[in-house]
Formats: structure tokens, sequence, C-alpha cells
């Protein structure tokens, strides 16, 4: 049966990428919940070592569920690259590589794109959410949205793979738009409004 957080618990936001952390942070606020960051609580980023978007969310709750002794709340995502046969995937945090330069990232899509030479652009982003509980119990949603791969890179909210990220139906990247009109339609988005409605508003 799903289990239901309490909101009289502390939350831990068990993800060190303070992009995630604050979109996360934003789509909690309106619940009251009282949260705290992985890095505040000095928590260690894991290695993800998972084949599956899941695998990855559910290892990253689990750990910080743990070491915390509290409820906690991951984020595994990436993009997904029709053309390029999903990748980067899971692997989106690593293509940037260790100095987290998204502007290599970006380039390394479109030199992939390119190497292929399809002209498709059609691309998702996938967001897990997993709730992990200190006894081990945990819940998982996931959230998807479309939209079409651009180059080059176009504004400079949000963080990752933003600019070249175009959803279906819209003139403007994820990285163009104000950061409300993101967070009402992106894939987290759609993996919270689950996890709201299942974990969150009490039976
Ligand atoms: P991970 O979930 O920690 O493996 O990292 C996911 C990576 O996917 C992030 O570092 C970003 O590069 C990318 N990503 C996930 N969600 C978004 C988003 O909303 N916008 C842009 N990039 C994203």
């Amino acid at each position: 049966m799903t289990r239901i957080f309490s909101r009289s618990e502390k939350l831990v936001i068990a993800s060190h990428n303070p992009g995630k952390v604050s979109e996360i942070r934003a789509l909690l606020k309106p619940l009251r919940i009282d949260v705290v960051g992985a890095d505040e609580l000095g928590l260690i980023e894991p290695e993800e070592t998972g084949k599956t978007f899941t695998e990855n969310a559910e290892l990253k709750a689990r750990l910080a569920a743990e070491a915390s002794g509290l409820p906690a709340l991951s984020d595994d995502s990436g993009m997904a690259v029709s053309a390029l046969g999903g990748a980067p995937g899971i692997y989106s945090a690593r293509w940037a590589g260790p100095k987290k330069d998204f502007s290599a990232a970006i380039k390394r899509v479109n030199d992939a794109l390119l190497m292929t030479g399809s002209s498709d652009r059609s691309c998702s982003f996938i967001c897990v959410l997993s709730l992990a509980w200190p006894d081990g119990h945990i819940e998982s949603f996931e959230g998807r949205v479309s939209g079409t791969a651009v180059f080059p890179p176009r504004g400079s909210h949000g963080f990752g793979y933003d600019p070249i990220f175009q959803p279906t139906g819209y003139d403007l990247t994820f990285g163009e738009m104000v950061p409300q009109d993101k967070h009402a339609m992106s894939h987290r988005a759609h993996a919270f409004s689950q996890l709201l409605e299942q974990c969150l508003i009490p039976a």
C-alpha cells in the first residue's frame, strides 16, 4: 500500500545538484514541509551505479534516509535524445565531466547528433522522484516531457540542458522560460504531481 508522508516530519532533499534542489524546494514550498538539503546535513554524494533512472533515484533516497534517519526525497533525471538511442539518459550529469561543464555536455550532444547524420532532433526529459523512509519503505514516480533539441543553446534560466530543450508546442527553450512556466510543465513537475497525489496529500 502507498505510504503517506507525515507532514510533521522533516524531509531531506537527497541531491547535491543546486538546480534540482531549488526546483524541488519550489515545488514543496506551498506544502509548508520542513525541508533540509543533503549538503546541509553533510551527507556524501553516492555513486550512481544503477542502470535506470528508477534504480539511481531509489539508491540515492535510500542512502540519504538511512544516513539521516529521516524520510528522504531524491531525483534522478536526464535528457534522452532519440537519434542517440536515448543518450545521454542516465549519464546526463556525467557528460558534463567532473567540472560539471554543461556547455561541454551540450556541445557533446550536438557533435554526437551531427555524427549520426540524422535530422531527428526529438528528445525528452525524464525524472524519477523517490521518497524513502529510514525503515526501507520506498515510493517512486516518473515524469516525462517531450521536446526538440535546438542548437545553438538559448536562454540562461534553469540549469543543465535547459538551453537546448524546447518543449513540444512552445517556441521558447526551458532556458528562455521564466522558472514558473518550466515548473508548470516539466518532467519534474509531472513526477511531483503524482508524488503529491499519492504520498503528500493525506487520505
Ligand atoms: P543526476 O540525476 O544527478 O544523474 O543528474 C541529472 C542531470 O540531467 C542533471 O545534472 C542535468 O544535466 C540533467 N537534467 C535533469 N533535469 C534537468 C532539467 O530540468 N533541466 C536541465 N537539465 C536537467
